[in-house]
């Protein structure tokens, strides 16, 4: 392999838009992954585009997501353009519901903090929301709808941005472990393999996910990033019954175009363990059946887990580290797929040495060593 300006350490949504992004710049860029591309949380993702749905307060990290959202029709048309994949993206919007008066006044206090910061969002009763969706369960009693919130289908995400930063020149290699990040001279100078082979670079990007901060040199404490896993369960009807995302209170239904609902999802911290578990399973199915009981008849195809990078102020990790030449692009939790657009751009701009899109200043990998629980660098 020839010496790329940037070695990106990581295949999946992030390490793929960033490789996108980049290419597209003029920059000669190389991704090293593992596995396989899109292995892990990437493609596994229900794919909810739940900027304002998934929303505790305005801020900083609102606002990010917001303008993540807001790049996906225009990431979507270059990325047919590219590849000609289709990604499912529609802007179908996530109603959130409600069965008991208690829950209403959670949407309702969400709705009023959205609408007072400017956004989209509404209250409403039920009948309006059984116009939405006809095949919401009678126990529904009120209803949020977030009708710029949206959803893409990550699989095609993945293999969209992947095969559309290949088509821009970035390479890409599979099966290629990292033993550690290269410092020397006090600047990131490239990656050694598992193999004790090394790859030079003129910069470093790692977007590992939740192993992010396991690979040496990355200078984040081991215990910063941590798994958190989430079980999906796939369900197929012969055609669609929902027009966009619903959200129960103990279930999400994420609609495809062809029929399927993704139902999720659990949120459990069991480290690295995979796995389905019976009850989990049982859980998400009940949940989402009393939220549209029509599911009762759907054809359950399969389930999987898979791990969202966590951080301990649930907050990404996002812009340079501490070691010239060496950017952080993970920590992205229950946002991954939302939030690859503008990490994408995001990298390249630093990479690139401008002024990032948005401010990623709250996002700085600096605030652990702040916080004194950075790792050496
Ligand atoms: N964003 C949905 C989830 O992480 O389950």
């Amino acid at each position: 392999m020839s010496r790329p300006d940037v070695l990106v350490v990581g295949a999946g949504v992030m390490g793929c838009a960033a490789a996108f992004e980049l290419a597209g710049r003029g920059v000669e860029v190389s991704v090293l992954e593992r596995s396989i591309p899109g292995a892990e949380a990437s493609s596994a993702a229900a794919g909810m585009l739940g900027a304002q749905a998934e929303a505790h307060g305005d801020g900083a990290f609102l606002r990010l997501c917001l303008a993540s959202r807001g790049r996906f029709a225009a990431w979507s048309d270059a990325l047919r353009e590219a590849t000609r994949i289709d990604v499912e993206h529609r802007t179908c919007g996530i109603l959130r519901v409600a069965h008991d008066e208690a829950f209403a006044a959670t949407l309702a206090r969400d709705v009023a903090w959205q609408r007072a910061a400017g956004l989209d969002a509404e209250l409403i009763d039920v009948d309006s929301a059984r116009q939405l969706e006809p095949a919401l369960a009678e126990g529904v009693v009120a209803a949020a709808r977030f009708g710029r919130d949206a959803r893409v289908d990550p699989p095609s995400w993945l293999n969209a941005l992947r095969i559309g930063a290949e088509r821009r020149g970035a390479t890409f290699r599979s099966g290629a472990v990292v033993r550690r990040i290269v410092v020397e001279d006090e600047r990131a100078q490239g990656v050694e393999l598992e193999d004790g082979s090394r790859i030079a670079a003129g910069h470093v990007v790692v977007a590992a996910g939740s192993w992010s901060a396991l690979i040496p040199g990355v200078g984040l404490g081991a215990g910063i990033i941590r798994p958190a896993r989430g079980q999906i369960v796939l369900l197929r009807l012969a055609s669609p019954i929902l027009r966009g995302v619903v959200w129960g209170p103990r279930a999400y239904l994420c609609p495809r175009d062809d029929g399927r609902v993704l139902v999720g999802s659990t949120l459990e911290f069991v480290g690295f363990r995979r796995g389905v578990t019976a009850g989990a399973v049982a859980e998400l199915l009940t949940a989402a059946i009393a939220d549209v009981p029509a599911l009762a008849d759907a054809d359950l195809e399969r389930s999987w887990s898979s791990f969202r990078p966590h951080t301990a102020d649930e907050l990404p990790v996002l812009g340079a580290s501490g070691t010239p030449g060496l950017t952080l692009a993970t920590g992205h939790y229950r946002n991954g797929i939302l939030l690859s657009p503008i990490t994408g751009e995001i990298v390249a701009a630093i990479v690139l040495a401008e002024p990032p899109p948005v401010d990623i200043a709250e996002f700085s990998p600096a605030r652990f060593d702040e916080a004194g629980a950075g790792g050496a660098r």
